[in-house]
């Protein structure tokens, strides 16, 4: 399925100079989206998967999606401030000043879900902090990578993605 075609370019967006990659048309579209629900975990083995966790903003639209089609929990990773107590936290370099996100202390084995890899500071962050805060990550995946923009690997391997740029 050509997905590129339903991901909107649109350029200067939110400042001058960057690329938006827009995945609304590909929301819009239930055929598009249980594509992705069931592509996104294709080398994934599903009784190894207690919860999908999805990062705040754009990630919780495809972690619970991809809950819902496989019948499993879902785990929000949030911006910091937003969970209440008991919470672990992390900060991390974005490209000017820093991020903080936040997730409820728990267990399970869980796959990370982000809508976009760009320098991957946000995914590494995630990760770190769900194995701090008592997660085994068994998985990762994102719909976009921006390729040109990391060299990020998971468990050795290039990290998944259904759309490369
Ligand atoms: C965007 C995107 C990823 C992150 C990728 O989120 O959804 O989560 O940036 O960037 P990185 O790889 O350089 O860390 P952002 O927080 O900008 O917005 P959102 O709340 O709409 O998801
Ligand atoms: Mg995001």
């Amino acid at each position: 399925m050509d997905l590129k075609s339903l991901i909107r370019d649109v350029p200067d967006f939110p400042q001058e100079g960057i690329l938006f990659r827009d995945m609304t048309p590909l929301l819009q579209n239930p055929k598009a989206l249980d594509f992705v629900s069931q592509n996104l975990v294709r080398d994934v083995d599903l009784s190894q998967i207690d919860f999908f966790a999805g990062i705040e903003s754009r990630g919780f639209i495809l972690a619970s999606h991809l809950a819902a089609t496989h019948h499993k929990g879902f785990l929000p990773i949030r911006k910091a401030g937003k969970l209440p107590p008991p919470t672990k936290k992390i900060s991390y370099a974005l490209e000017y000043g820093t991020a903080e996100i936040e997730l409820p202390l728990g267990s399970g084995r869980i796959m990370i879900v982000d809508d976009v890899l760009a320098t991957g500071g946000t995914l590494q962050a995630a990760i770190d902090l769900s194995s701090s805060a008592g997660y085994k990550v068994e998985a990762v995946a994102v719909l976009v990578n921006l390729k040109f923009l990391n060299k990020m690997k998971f468990n050795n391997k290039e990290v998944f993605s259904l759309v490369q740029y």
